[in-house]
């Protein structure tokens, strides 16, 4: 499974690709909120094009997901081709297009975020489908020709909890197959959990041999990143508190110590 970076913090970006761990970067509209409100702390005269060029020489041709904040299907498809051309050199770009940015029900957009993918798929630009809440949804993005579909896991568990008067718990573990209330499982719509969402659509897109890659996002523990792994997703993308959690153990820490006090003085003379 290869591990992204859900980050735009070039910072953070930059200490995931010195540990030699991340495979891409995934950005949204909030995450670059964040980031350019801390880097313009540094440096009011912030220039957003130099920044987001240094994050794609930083990712060395690995993916890099740029999102579109328009939500009209030209505003869409224009600004689109516009992020694709201000960083065509370096490759890596993949535009994230919501799979449907409708507001409300009555809207008529709904089918914008896919006509939108299919021209852009025909183009040769390369999209990422975000916002996928359904193995339907992630469907009909690969039937678009997307590049990665987007699960949101975190958010189906959070949605599940509020939707059932629960608490929320973001960092909590939720379990994979479900929380109980009342002997009955809860459940959104079939999905009883975000992992079950990202494995659900997993078998759907393997069924049919679909290029298109499943980007379990949203992800808000290390359980969650084992249990993308387990259910056969292709990446996970990471925010960098949960990549820093990875590797910790306090058994391992244990071993360390105790390894470091057996060394024999001969082994380090003859291997230094
Ligand atoms: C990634 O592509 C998503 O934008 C991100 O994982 C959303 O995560 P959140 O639900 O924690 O905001």
């Amino acid at each position: 499974m290869k591990i992204f970076i859900d980050s735009a913090d070039i910072d953070e970006i930059k200490q995931a690709y010195e540990w030699g761990i991340a495979d891409g970067v995934t950005t949204n509209p909030s995450l670059l909120k964040k980031a350019v409100t801390k880097h313009k702390k540094k440096n009011k005269n912030l220039n957003l094009k130099n920044y987001i060029n240094q994050i794609l020489k930083i990712a060395k041709g690995s993916p890099v997901s740029l999102e579109v904040t328009e939500t009209s299907k030209t505003g869409m498809l224009k600004q689109a081709k516009n992020i694709h051309k201000l960083f065509k050199s370096h490759k890596n770009v993949y535009i994230k297009i919501p799979i449907n940015p409708a507001f409300k029900e009555s809207d008529t957009t709904h089918f914008d975020g896919i006509t939108v993918i299919k021209q852009l798929t025909k183009l040769k630009i390369k999209t990422n489908c975000t916002l996928i809440f359904t193995p339907e949804q992630a469907l009909l993005a690969a039937k678009a020709g997307a590049s990665f579909v987007s699960p949101f896991a975190g958010r189906i568990d959070d949605f599940i909890r509020v939707s059932n008067k629960l608490k929320v718990d973001k960092t909590a573990h939720y379990p994979v197959w479900g929380m109980q209330k009342k002997d009955k499982t809860l459940h959104d719509n079939g999905i009883v959990s975000g992992i079950d969402l990202v494995e659900q659509c997993v078998t759907i897109l393997k069924h049919y041999n679909f290029k298109t890659q499943v980007l379990a996002a949203s992800l808000r523990n290390t359980r969650q990143v084992r249990e993308s792994a387990m259910v056969g997703s292709d990446i996970a993308t990471l925010p960098f508190t949960v990549i820093k959690e990875m590797l910790k153990h306090q058994k391992t820490y244990e071993g360390m110590k105790n390894f470091t006090k057996d060394i024999v003085p001969e082994y380090v003379k003859l291997t230094k």
